[in-house]
């Protein structure tokens, strides 16, 4: 295949090169590579329609998967979720800031559709950020080590599978408490590996920090998705990925920022309680304190959408986020989620989208 230049490539279809560099970035020019310093665009290539031009969103030139399942994960919700992005988004709003970002799955939607300038994300699980970053900075040292998870894994009987794991987790964990500077590839790949084969991909600790969820049940369950895994690396350059509380996103956030929190959600009653995503809680504390926040960014002039659980499954009576969201735009959308431990009370539950712009009613 011929190759030309990203100057050609901006010549020939009217853009600045600028321009092309990020789109190549973001995945939209399909079969663009960048061996050395300088991105290389077939010659045949089609110029990318501009994500910025709102009548264009919905054609993405790639689809990016999370590469993670994550408590909270908002898989189910992306398409009520993209419908309620501010409007601008990619044109006047050209940052965007996710503090609790877990599994990705709204930052990963965002970075198949949208050409943003600046991104932040943060989350206060350190192992879970180094994942992030070894991804974003060695996904092919990543992609051999869990190559060779998956090769040793996947012919194992049942019984051997379960000492393998129970060693893979040991050496998580003991990695986890070494003290580390700059990121760890190992602990990265033990990180996609025990997520890919634990049960239901829960991450809990106990209370010294150890990962303790015990093996599941999968036939053969996908380790390394390496297509995936390249795409997502080249979608995060350039991100700034940082480890800590969600409030460290206010040197970044400024009047042209999206701002998307999805927080520990506020258990709807004591059996659907998680909250050990590490070694931290959040409570109805953390929640009033957010709500502060949330306010203070809209003092800012940002734009900023956050989800959380609908009190009103379980209690008609509990106005929790009426009263701490009031005056802010409101909605219920429509999720499927177990409501307490038992597998048979799974079903459509409601849950809060909160802006402070105007989201369209969603249809149920
Ligand atoms: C509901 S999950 C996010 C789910 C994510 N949006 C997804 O689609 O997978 C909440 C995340 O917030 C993180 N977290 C908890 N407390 C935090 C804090 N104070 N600051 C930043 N992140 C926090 C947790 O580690 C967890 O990953």
């Amino acid at each position: 295949m011929d190759y030309i230049s990203t100057r050609a490539a901006a010549k020939k279809w009217g853009i600045s090169p600028g321009r092309v560099a990020e789109l190549c970035r973001l995945q939209r020019i399909s079969g663009c590579k960048k061996p050395g310093n300088q991105w290389l665009i077939p010659s045949n290539a089609r110029k990318p329609q501009d994500a910025r031009d709102s009548s264009t969103q919905a054609a993405p030139q790639i689809t990016l998967r999370p590469f993670l399942k994550w408590a909270g994960g908002k898989g189910q919700l992306l398409s009520q979720i993209g419908k309620s992005l501010p409007k601008g988004l990619g044109h006047t709003i050209t940052k965007y800031a996710e503090p609790f970002v877990g599994g990705g799955a709204v930052l990963f939607y965002i970075l198949s559709r949208y050409s943003l300038r600046e991104i932040y994300i943060s989350d206060v699980n350190a192992e879970l950020i180094n994942t992030y970053r070894v991804v974003q900075q060695q996904p092919e040292a990543l992609i051999q080590e869990l190559h060779r998870m998956q090769a040793d894994y996947h012919p194992l009987d049942p019984g051997q599978r379960s000492s393998y794991y129970q060693q893979k987790r040991d050496r998580y964990n003991q990695l986890k408490a070494m003290p580390r500077e700059g990121i760890s590839i190992e602990l990265g790949a033990l990180f996609i590996f025990l997520n890919r084969t634990c049960f239901n991909g829960l991450y809990r600790v106990n209370r010294q920090g150890g990962f303790n969820v015990p093996m599941g049940a999968y036939r053969m369950p996908a380790i390394c998705d390496e297509e995936n895994l390249r795409s997502l690396s080249q979608a995060l350059r350039g991100v700034q990925i940082v480890c800590g509380d969600y409030r460290a996103s206010q040197q970044f956030i400024d009047s042209n920022t999206f701002v998307y929190f999805d927080p520990p959600y506020r258990p709807l009653n004591q059996t659907s309680s998680f909250t050990s995503y590490s070694e931290q809680e959040f409570g109805d504390e953390a929640q009033i304190q957010l709500a502060q926040y949330f306010s203070q960014l809209d003092q800012l002039g940002a734009q900023v959408l956050l989800s959380n659980s609908d009190p009103k499954n379980t209690n008609a009576q509990d106005n929790f986020f009426e009263e701490l969201y009031q005056g802010f735009c409101i909605r219920r959308v429509w999720a499927n989620r177990m409501i307490n431990s038992k597998q048979e009370a799974r079903g459509p539950v409601s849950e809060l989208l909160i802006a402070n712009y105007k989201i369209p009613r969603p249809r149920r």
